[in-house]
């Protein structure tokens, strides 16, 4: 019944948000802190931002390194905890530069090419005092006021999950890598390295696991064969100078730096439950450094590419 309450709910903004000139209807957390841009009633693509942030209250610690617990062997993130141990226990605040934009200008442009606004969320507060791509203890340290912002993020998530549901949709959880030498586009599908590089990969570990159960082609085609995101990012060619990880051109990352995907790709994408995949994209600097000087080719490139996977797959 909550359930049934919910939905309507977020139908009826979103049709409200249709009558709108401007397009969209934006719902914000406490404080702004967190930002949900509703999409089309139609839309089967979600954007998350968790990265890109800025906002620095005073009222809200920095989130520092976490404890080493010698007994358990375990971190703990809490203020008190006695010597932050970055050895053990690191803890990165680094902002992923122009992936809030990012995350917008890919929306703008799929919203003008087909009509269909995707649903974004965005995590408004610098790294070092939130970070939304975290399991809670290490997202906000068990402070009342960054907690309340992490978890109306995912609810946000959530909310769009529960406005595409139960169709199948896709979550891209836009990044951005600090200092891997590759500089290429890193796609994270929660698969390791090492099972690429070995060809040892398995659909029903994979963050769209549901789009593998239900595809009529292979896993191989959808991860990085002809039919995978990879493919529609070379296709689009411009930018990305055929440096994607994992494609057609670039099966695997071998020895060169790769990030599989973190919280976000791994508790709201397909893995464990739902008809919701994910998949990260971790944008090198140079090509989101592009973005300082206003030129949108990258954010172009990638929303075309994105509109060709969806197209085939959703
Ligand atoms: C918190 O971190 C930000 C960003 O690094 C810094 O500008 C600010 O001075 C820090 N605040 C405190 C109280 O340490
Ligand atoms: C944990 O062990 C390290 C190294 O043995 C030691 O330096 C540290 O003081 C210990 N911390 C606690 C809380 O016991
Ligand atoms: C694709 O990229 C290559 C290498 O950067 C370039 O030579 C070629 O002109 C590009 N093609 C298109 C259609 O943009
Ligand atoms: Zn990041």
């Amino acid at each position: 019944m909550m359930m049934r309450v919910k939905l309507f709910l977020i139908l009826f903004n979103t049709l409200q948000c249709m009558t709108l000139v401007t397009g969209y209807r934006t719902r914000f957390g406490m404080k702004q802190y967190v930002e949900y841009q509703i999409g089309s009633v139609d839309s089967k693509l979600i954007l998350t931002a968790p990265h890109g942030g800025s906002l620095s209250p005073t009222t809200m610690p920095n989130r520092t390194h976490g404890c080493f617990d010698n007994e358990t062997e375990q971190c703990i993130y809490r203020h008190n905890c006695g010597t932050p141990t970055r050895s053990k226990c690191k803890v990165l605040m680094a902002t992923d530069t122009n992936t809030r934009n990012l995350a917008i200008l890919i929306a703008d442009q799929i919203e003008a090419k087909t009509g269909k606004r995707p649903h974004v969320i965005l995590n408004n507060l610098g790294r070092w005092k939130m970070d939304a791509n975290r399991d809670a203890d290490q997202a906000a340290f068990g402070v009342p006021e960054t907690k309340r912002a992490y978890d109306e993020f995912h609810e946000f998530v959530n909310n769009a999950k529960l406005a595409i549901s139960p169709s199948s949709g896709l979550l891209l959880d836009i990044h951005g890598v600090q200092s891997h030498p590759e500089a290429w586009v890193e796609l994270g599908y929660r698969l390791t390295k090492s099972n690429l590089n070995k060809n040892t990969v398995l659909a029903e570990y994979s963050s769209i696991k549901n789009l593998a159960a239900t595809s009529s082609y292979t896993f191989e085609q959808i991860l990085r064969g002809d039919k995978s995101l990879g493919h529609f990012m070379l296709r689009e060619n411009l930018s990305f100078n055929s440096r994607v990880v994992p494609s057609p051109d670039t099966p695997s990352p071998g020895s060169g730096g790769y990030y599989r995907g973190g919280y976000i790709t791994k508790h709201h994408g397909s893995r464990y439950a739902g008809t919701i995949d994910a998949i990260q994209i971790e944008s090198p600097r140079p090509l989101r450094d592009l973005l300082y000087n206003g030129d949108k080719a990258y954010a172009i490139d990638l929303a075309n590419a994105v509109i060709g996977f969806l197209g085939v797959h959703y």
